[in-house]
């Protein structure tokens, strides 16, 4: 079977996009619209042979398309995912799914009643590293899981047209979400703006998830150090993710307290400081590479030619990455108060 896709957004993240479903042996290339003429000419360049337009309508109405791709804003997704699911289509969007939780509910709905695939590209989701994460995670290997610290920081690019947190954290939030098979309770954040009032270029965030389990989390494209780093603590081993370091992006290491006893009334060298902790060993497991993108765009073909409506970063995971980036934004508002989320927690495969 082959799948035959369209595309909608060829800025900075639909050629890669493009990319792939062009080169997926069960994909076919048929359409990349985007409103901007001079991206439309360097599509033809690179495709020559694929068609091209302005307009999504001119996609959604080929018959010829079994598939559409939405790569353009997150404030034009609701309106295209919409119209594409009108139109019969199965649609992989980008995240986050909708500006509005409540919209993007809509269109889970609209998806199921159209029998339609409708995925979120939560590209982590599909990410060796990270999945092997979430084995660690479900075999119990750290033990009860105390806290994740995560910084996703970088000098730009910087968006108008949503904030740091809807930019960046949506990631890592989906990444929690993920491992954790839960929605936070609650969240409390900061944020500043500087750059384009009132867009939040810098946000600390705090979550809460079911077991006393604390996330934390900064997000940022106004910094010198482009860091993509998580710290899981553990209660028997604790765990590092750098997804910059290609090689070896995991870490486990063998931490652990090793007694709870109360320290002696006076301690003063440091071989009893270290008495009740244990640093043992340091390992870096082989995790599978591969490009995330593909294996994600893979996914999607999957659920679309097994008709699985229900696939890997579904739109109602999706939604509920939403619900949790506006219990920030009401936090943000009251400054820092902590929010309760509200959100369903819809497992991911
Ligand atoms: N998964 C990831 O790692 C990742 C990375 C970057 C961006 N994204 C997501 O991809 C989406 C696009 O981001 P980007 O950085 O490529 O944005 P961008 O602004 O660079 O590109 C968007 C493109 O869409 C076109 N466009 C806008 N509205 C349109 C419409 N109604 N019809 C046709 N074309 C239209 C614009 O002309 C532009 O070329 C966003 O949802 C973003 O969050 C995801």
């Amino acid at each position: 079977m082959t799948t035959r896709v369209a595309i909608v957004g060829a800025g900075r993240w639909g050629p890669n996009l493009a990319r792939n479903f062009h080169d997926l042996e069960r994909s076919e290339l048929r359409w990349v619209i985007d409103r901007d003429d001079a991206r439309q000419a360097l599509v033809r360049e690179r495709y020559p042979g694929i068609q091209t337009g302005p307009s999504a309508e001119a996609a959604f109405e080929d018959p010829e398309v079994d598939a559409v791709v939405i790569a353009t804003p997150t404030v034009t997704h609701y309106d295209l995912v919409a119209a594409a699911l009108e139109a019969g289509k199965h649609v992989l969007v980008e995240k986050p799914i909708t500006a509005d939780s409540a919209r993007g509910a809509e269109l889970v709905a609209l998806a199921k009643e159209r029998g339609r695939v409708l995925m979120v590209g939560h590209v982590f989701l599909f990410n060796g590293a990270i999945r092997y994460v979430k084995r660690t995670l479900d075999a119990g290997e750290l033990g009860r899981t105390f806290y994740i610290a995560m910084t996703r920081t970088n000098f730009g690019p910087i968006r108008m047209d949503v904030n740091a947190s809807w930019d960046l954290a949506t990631h890592d939030i989906s990444i929690t979400n993920y491992w954790l098979d839960a929605v936070p309770l609650t969240v409390s954040a900061t944020g500043g703006s500087w750059i384009n009032r009132p867009v939040q270029d810098a946000v600390f965030v705090t979550m809460r998830y079911p077991n006393d389990l604390l996330v934390q989390l900064h997000a940022s494209w106004l910094h010198p150090r482009k860091a993509r780093n998580i710290e899981i603590v553990g209660e028997r081993r604790m765990l590092m993710f750098d997804d910059l370091n290609s090689a070896a992006p995991i870490r486990l290491c063998d931490n652990q307290v090793t007694s709870d006893t109360v320290s002696p009334a006076w301690v003063d060298t440091l071989d009893s400081f270290r008495a009740s902790i244990h640093q043992g060993e340091v390992s870096t497991p082989e995790v599978s590479s591969g490009e995330p993108l593909k294996n994600e765009c893979d996914a999607f073909l999957d659920a679309v030619e097994a008709g699985d409506l229900e696939p890997p970063s579904s739109g109602a995971f999706g939604v509920d990455v939403v619900r949790v980036l506006e219990a920030i934004d009401r936090s943000m508002a009251e400054g820092g108060a902590e929010q309760t989320v509200g959100a369903q927690n819809v497992g991911a495969k």
